[in-house]
């Protein structure tokens, strides 16, 4: 029984990126732990969001969290904002942290690259997740290859702050699948699926109609070899939707490989894409009943009060450990 956190951004709906690398795994790992999810929106606003749009997004993830399997009776599914702690431990972890370390984190400078104002926001958004996994006690954080060095970061603090004051936090680990930790786009299979592609082809997102996931994988960039293969240098294209395919399919990669041996890449996109509308639809079709009932809302409540409780003793923990506020009266 371990304890496991994570999070993902309200910004436009999840990608199949997000699903296959890490929301998927969230629900395998509901049986036997004490999973806690979480909708991080204050990370959301590292860059500019429209305000309609995020509270729309915001609701969006909860019902496609739930969609995808997170039952409220087995983990914690609440929002960022409404747990006060994350923004109070976030500023703990940022006091805890150095300009140089942040200042190498690879998205930090992939997403001020270019930029004349940079938000202060992105260089301390990885004290702000840290703060997100230690108020918890994880041990676990199921995410996608993307997040590796934030975690490194995450354990560093936790040490540096356990090392200087007192034994508060438990180190966590990441929990990164060995297929899926990192979904391509499908126009550049040597970048990453992201949501914030402008080019549309290059994402599924988890509630594209059907015609256009097929539309998508039929026009993803492949190789002339016209032999499926598994080889993620010389065949990315092929090799990631082997990865999509295995994943949506259940059948491993080396099966899928002996299967389409002597078949056309016509045929096999075909079949992928089949099995990509196979794994989204029943999603869909939960999510356009949950989002109309009032039933997120009592899940939501339910979960940051659940989450608050957990999350306080651990920042009293801390406050205490740095000698800020009083601790006398507890
Ligand atoms: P975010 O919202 O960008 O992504 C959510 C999760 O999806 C994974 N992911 C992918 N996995 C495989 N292939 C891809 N193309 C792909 N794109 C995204 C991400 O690795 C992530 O696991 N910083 C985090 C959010 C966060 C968080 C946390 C996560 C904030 N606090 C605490 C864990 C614990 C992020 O931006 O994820």
């Amino acid at each position: 029984m371990a304890k496991i956190f994570s999070g993902v951004q309200p910004t436009s709906i999840p990608t199949l990126g997000n699903y296959l690398g890490a929301m998927h795994n969230f629900v395998t790992l509901q049986e036997g732990n004490d999973c806690i999810y979480c909708i991080v929106d204050e990370h959301a606003i590292t860059v500019p969001q429209d305000p309609k749009e995020i509270q729309k997004n915001i609701r969006n993830l909860a019902a496609l969290y739930l969609a995808m399997g997170i039952d409220p009776k087995k983990s914690i599914l609440f929002i960022q904002s409404e747990v006060p702690c994350h923004a109070q431990l976030g500023w703990i972890m940022q006091c805890t942290s150095y300009m140089g370390e942040l200042e190498r984190m690879t998205q930090f400078k992939d997403k001020s690259k270019g930029k004349k104002a940079i938000p202060a926001g992105l260089l301390t958004y990885p004290p702000l997740m840290a703060a997100d996994i230690l108020l918890y006690q994880t041990e676990l954080v199921p995410v996608g290859a993307d997040q590796k060095q934030h975690m490194e970061l995450t354990r560093d603090l936790a040490e540096r702050f356990n090392n200087k004051y007192d034994d508060v936090f438990t180190i966590p680990e990441p929990y990164i699948p060995p297929v899926g930790a990192r979904i391509m786009s499908l126009q550049e299979p040597t970048k990453k699926m992201s949501k914030s592609d402008t080019n549309r082809k290059a994402t599924i997102f988890t509630l594209d109609p059907e015609k256009d996931i097929i539309k998508k994988i039929k026009s993803a960039i492949t190789d002339d070899e016209a032999v499926v293969r598994y080889d993620r240098d010389a065949k990315p294209g092929i090799s990631n939707l082997l990865d999509i395919f295995s994943l949506c399919s259940g059948r491993s990669v080396d099966a899928l490989v002996a299967a389409y041996q002597g078949k056309g890449y016509g045929e096999f996109k075909t079949d992928v894409a089949e099995a990509v509308v196979g794994t989204l639809k029943p999603i869909q079709e939960r999510y356009a009943q949950l989002i109309e009932s009032s039933e997120l809302d009592r899940i939501l409540d339910e979960g940051a009060e659940r989450a608050y409780a957990i999350a306080k003793e651990t920042l009293r923990k801390t406050e205490k450990a740095l000698g800020i506020g009083r601790h006398n009266r507890h």
